[in-house]
């Protein structure tokens, strides 16, 4: 996509008054269910159960992000603790995703750090479930595995984070969690990001991103290679089968609503696969990072906007 076209759908994404204008269009909530599972916990369940049942496991993400009060925090690790235990009670293959942000990280460590560890605990208790920290923006990449870290150094060792190809950084970071066994999510990165940390050019991305996944593949631990980058995909494949690295040792991941076929044809040649299943009414800025990702999906927005 255009630079600035995307730039400018990231910047929205981030403005509130913009989203509630957006959200209030019905052409934008039927497109935006596309991306997304449903508004509850149980819809997002029953897609779990639906992916299961073609061999697909799951994370289910609550939608929320930079939450404002330690009351709404708190709230918000309460619906990962309920979502906990819906995920117990119905017996799937599903973990949980999570924004630090929305566990109250602006609002102080300690008050982030008391949602995480209840949520951390209640994972466990359920069959040793594993809990994924998703990453945001680049002024939280620190912050963020800091925070982890602390947690990891606690003894919570069922919690993995998300490293992002696009930031010049990672090739550091991936060296470090590899070093202490820590699980990881590689994706390419949706922030708007500058020139100073993060690559401008698409095939720089890229062509980054295939070198810290054969890093993740050869030395970590159980790496979540994220992307429907299919000429990504089909060179991790090469190199799995170069290199005979059994494909127990890792997986990848895919977001609800993109590219089933791609899914269903990994799935039918036997590697793991793990579908990201958002839900929440929450929607908005994951929704925008999704159209600034593809073209298409804008067109599509657009026209359904003049054609309702
Ligand atoms: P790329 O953008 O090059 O797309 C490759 C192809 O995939 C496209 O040609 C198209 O066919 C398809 N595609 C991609 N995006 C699409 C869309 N929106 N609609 C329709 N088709 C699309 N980011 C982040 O910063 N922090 C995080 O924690 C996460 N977490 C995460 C989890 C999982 C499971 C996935 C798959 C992705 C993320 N991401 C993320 C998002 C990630 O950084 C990235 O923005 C998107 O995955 C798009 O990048 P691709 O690797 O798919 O490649």
């Amino acid at each position: 996509m255009p630079s600035l076209m995307r730039k400018t759908l990231l910047y929205l994404s981030e403005q509130k008054k913009a989203g509630q204008l957006i959200m209030g269009m019905p052409p934008t909530r039927t497109m935006a269910l596309r991306f997304v599972a449903g508004e509850g916990i149980k819809e997002a369940v029953e897609t779990a159960r639906q992916l299961n049942a073609i061999k697909a496991s799951a994370s289910i993400d609550h939608l929320g992000e930079n939450v404002n009060t330690v009351d709404e925090a708190g709230h918000a690790a309460q619906d990962y603790l309920d979502a906990l235990d819906a995920i117990g009670a119905a017996d799937v293959n599903c973990n949980v995703s999570l924004k630090l942000t929305q566990m109250g990280l602006d609002l102080g460590e300690e008050v982030c750090a008391k949602n995480l560890r209840a949520i951390l605990d209640k994972a466990k208790s359920l069959k040793d479930n594993f809990v994924r920290i998703d990453m945001e923006g680049s002024a939280y990449t620190q912050k963020t595995l800091d925070f982890h870290r602390k947690l990891w150094d606690e003894g919570y060792h069922n919690v993995g984070v998300v490293l992002q190809a696009y930031l010049y950084r990672t090739e550091q970071d991936v060296r470090d969690v590899n070093e202490k066994g820590i699980r990881v999510r590689l994706c390419k990165g949706a922030y708007a990001e500058p020139a100073t940390v993060a690559f401008a050019r698409k095939a720089d991305t890229d062509a980054n991103y295939l070198k810290l996944a054969q890093e993740l593949l050869q030395n970590g631990t159980y790496p979540g290679l994220a992307t429907h980058d299919e000429a990504l995909i089909a060179a991790t494949c090469q190199f799995v089968a170069d290199k005979k690295i059994d494909r127990s040792r890792f997986e990848f991941q895919m977001l609800y609503g993109i590219r089933r076929d791609l899914q269903e044809r990994l799935l039918s040649q036997g590697y793991n696969l793990r579908v990201y299943v958002p839900y929440g009414n929450q929607w908005y800025p994951y929704f925008m990072r999704r159209l600034a990702e593809r073209p298409a999906n804008l067109m599509f927005f657009l026209s359904s906007l003049v054609h309702k």
